[in-house]
């Protein structure tokens, strides 16, 4: 509908929304009470206490009595959530796909409207600091930063990795870290430490593709557990997968999972626990997300409720994160945590890639040691909470009613499937030519050619600062996802 044709009502409430967007009020701030935005307007009271509820109506606001109106806290948005894929019952093995690497390539290319690269974008990192701390260790140190590091990784910088886990109850030492190119080779190593080829994995379903990709370069079958966006794993069917089948390790996501946004409670993550150490399962954890929550406090890993809540039999956990999603994906720093492993983890990292660069090793260090990269951290959660609401709304607006959309509290991916089935790989080609790339739902699937389960599916990134090439990205996507529809 076009703001001509709405009511004066309907304005009012489109001029706050955009307000909220944009930043003027934040979450939790007051806005204008009802007397002063009639003033500013020249609108009757009634009619701004139809915005006003109108925006309190759709979870945008809330009222607090005798104090007036304010941005609440994390909007709803009443779309449904994603349904749950049905359980597979039979490990796979991984097949190839094209489209894979063909999103691949056009997902970093600026020309295309960035839904489906999965790291923000250049202007969010915005790594001022990061580049100062690295012209200080080439200025200061250049010579003594241009060798192999030992075998761990630069001793600060595994230092600070440990600091930080701190503040989520991890204890860990620096010994037991190594630092790796980047989160996929944390898990390439940790999959090379306990598996054979052969062996199979479990995975979440809807599946991270670089695990499907992982699995099938090193001759693993995949077993597809199915996940709820809001909750994670299904309990049942890890526990019924468990029975039926022979796993030699599970890989799940800490928090915010690529692509559904799931994360699951401290009491599930206890109970997934519980059947790991029952099962006797090794669990690889990925929590490249982690630090990118939404509410007041950051998600616990596995690693740290293993270790620190009364958990009888201890679960067998290889850790894994990167910087890749917050600050510096270009810099490739990773690292991987196994304190029962580190032999097997340092000699399967020297089969790799012997070391890592060091002078990044060593800025990265620097950049962590004061409070830039918490300061950094408070900035891009607000816009990414903000840009994902702003997403749902588009989302809401442009794509065919009865569509559904995850509703994850943190990281900046959204899962969205469409009512009905499409050709996924067609919509994706057709989206290409209108210069819109997003991830299509295909290629989280390990048999994307003969599997149909997620062609209905997109993951679209929320890693890009709204503006008009976004909105219009979505008008058009939206459209033609409409006429999509299989006859
Ligand atoms: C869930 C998940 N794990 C691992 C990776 C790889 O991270 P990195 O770039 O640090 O290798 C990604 C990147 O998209 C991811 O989404």
């Amino acid at each position: 509908m076009s703001e001509t044709t709405l009511y004066n009502y309907e304005k009012l409430a489109n001029f706050i929304t955009n307000l909220i967007d944009d930043g003027v009020y934040v979450k939790g701030a007051r806005i204008p009470s009802l007397r002063q935005i009639c003033k500013q307007h020249k609108l009757s009271l009634s009619t701004a206490m139809q915005a006003y509820h109108l925006l309190e109506d759709k979870g945008i606001l809330e009222s607090r009595v005798k104090s007036g109106f304010y941005v609440a806290n994390r909007p709803t948005i009443s779309l449904p959530t994603p349904t749950t894929t049905n359980s597979q019952n039979t490990a796979t093995l991984v097949s190839n796909s094209g489209i894979f690497l063909e999103m691949l390539e056009f997902a970093a290319n600026p020309r295309y409207a960035p839904f489906g690269c999965a790291i923000p974008s250049a202007e969010l990192l915005a790594a001022n600091k990061l580049d100062k701390s690295l012209a200080r260790a080439a200025r200061l140190n250049g010579i003594e930063n241009n060798i192999y590091t030992v075998p761990r990784g630069d001793l600060k910088l595994r230092q600070q990795i440990a600091r930080r886990a701190l503040q989520w109850g991890q204890n860990i030492s620096p010994e037991d870290i190594v630092i790796t190119c980047g989160c996929t080779e944390a898990l390439s190593i940790a999959l090379k430490t306990i598996t054979k080829p052969g062996d199979t994995i479990a995975i979440e379903s809807p599946a991270y593709f670089g695990n499907l990709q992982l699995a099938k370069a090193l001759n693993l079958k995949v077993l597809e557990i199915p996940t709820d966006a809001n909750n994670g794993i299904d309990l049942a069917e890890l526990t019924s997968a468990f029975a039926n089948n022979s796993i030699a390790a599970c890989v799940f996501s800490s928090s915010f999972s690529n692509p559904l946004g799931s994360t699951m409670s401290d009491d599930r993550k206890r109970s997934i626990l519980t059947l790991l150490a029952q099962y006797e399962v090794p669990l690889i954890e990925d929590d490249l997300m982690g630090d990118i929550y939404f509410g007041e406090t950051r998600p616990r890993p596995f690693m740290a409720i293993n270790n620190t809540d009364e958990i009888v039999d201890q679960a067998n956990i290889i850790y894994c994160s990167s910087y890749s999603k917050t600050i510096a994906p270009g810099y490739r720093i990773g690292w991987v945590v196994a304190p029962s492993r580190v032999r097997d983890i340092l000699e399967n990292k020297l089969a790799t890639s012997l070391s890592n660069t060091s002078l990044t090793q060593v800025a990265m260090a620097d950049y962590l040691s004061n409070s830039a990269y918490d300061n950094h951290l408070r900035r891009i959660r607000r816009i990414f909470a903000n840009n994902i609401d702003r997403m749902t709304r588009a989302i809401k607006q442009y794509f065919p009613v009865g569509t559904r959309v995850s509703r994850p509290s943190g990281g900046f991916l959204l899962w969205l499937e469409l009512p009905y089935q499409i050709d996924g790989k067609a919509l994706f080609k057709q989206a290409l030519d209108k210069g819109i790339c997003f991830a299509p739902g295909t290629v989280f699937s390990p048999n994307p050619e003969a599997d149909d389960r997620f062609a209905n599916c997109m993951r679209l990134s929320c890693g890009h600062e709204w503006n008009v090439q976004i909105d219009k990205g979505m008008q058009v996507l939206g459209k033609m996802a409409a006429n999509a529809k299989n006859p």
